[in-house]
């Protein structure tokens, strides 16, 4: 296990990010979209890298949407052979370096195999403390809620809970992210402005940065250009400028 970096002053805790571009990335290339992805997964890597040293805390890379099913079945099956081949291969550096690794989504969706190798993955790096990577898979934010929503009321209808002890908290505890902070910084690549069903609940006060670099293209240096936006932004949750201590915020 590496020795904890020092995190500087403005370096995000949490980093959530969507990894867009991949399709278009090939397609310039005159390349198959798998092949897109293919490159994804280095540039996943290289931040994921970049993330540790860095000192970033957390780092949630939305990899498989719950809408990304609708795409052609071999694109889907390429995504999913990359999934399992992606965590047999990185799970030696991840555990060298003590990052742990969680997924967070709707698994049951996916192979009994690749549900057995997430487990496994998540079981052989649950005790690692410098960074933990989420990876969200079959994940939507409204899937998220709703099942946290419904959960809450599971709970009042067998008399475990009354109707106003259901708070935001109480409905966080029921989210697939219960523990973790909220994200400090959104990145999204590949030009698209918008969340799309990414931690709907969660980038309630997140900074957004959007970068026009598609995914597997996306470097150390590009990272560092949207940690260098977060450090100057001013974040205020709700506040005025003048009840913040020190002028600027986190
Ligand atoms: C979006 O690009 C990307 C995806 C739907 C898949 C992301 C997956 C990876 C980068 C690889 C796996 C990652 C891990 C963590 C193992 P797009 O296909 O929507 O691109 P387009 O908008 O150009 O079509």
């Amino acid at each position: 296990m590496i020795q904890a970096p020092v995190r500087t002053p403005g370096t995000p805790y949490h980093v959530a990010v969507i990894m867009d571009g991949n399709g278009r990335w090939a397609r310039a290339r005159h390349l198959p979209r798998t092949e897109g992805h293919r490159q994804g997964v280095n540039a996943a890597r290289a931040v994921v890298r970049a993330c540790a040293s860095r000192g970033v805390k957390v780092l949630t890379l939305f990899a498989f949407s719950s809408e990304n099913w609708r795409r052609p079945h071999q694109e889907v099956g390429t995504l999913m052979e990359l999934f399992v081949r992606s965590i047999r291969r990185e799970l030696p550096e991840l555990e060298e370096k003590g990052i742990r690794l969680r997924f967070i989504g709707d698994r049951e969706a996916f192979s009994q195999r690749l549900q057995a190798r997430m487990a496994e993955a998540e079981q052989r790096t649950r005790d690692n403390t410098l960074m933990e990577l989420v990876v969200a898979v079959s994940y939507g934010g409204r899937w998220d809620i709703t099942r946290a929503a419904a959960t809450l009321a599971d709970q009042v209808r067998h008399g475990s809970m009354t109707p106003e002890q259901i708070t935001p908290e109480a409905l966080e505890e029921q989210l697939s992210t219960k523990g973790l902070p909220d994200p400090d910084l959104f990145i999204r690549t590949g030009g698209e402005k918008r969340v799309s069903n990414f931690l709907l609940w969660q980038l309630a006060y997140t900074e957004l940065f959007f970068s026009d670099v598609l995914w597997p293209d996306f470097s150390e240096d590009d990272l560092v250009q949207a940690f260098d936006c977060f450090a100057g932004r001013q974040r205020r949750f709700g506040h005025i400028q003048e009840q913040l201590v020190g002028g600027s915020g986190a």
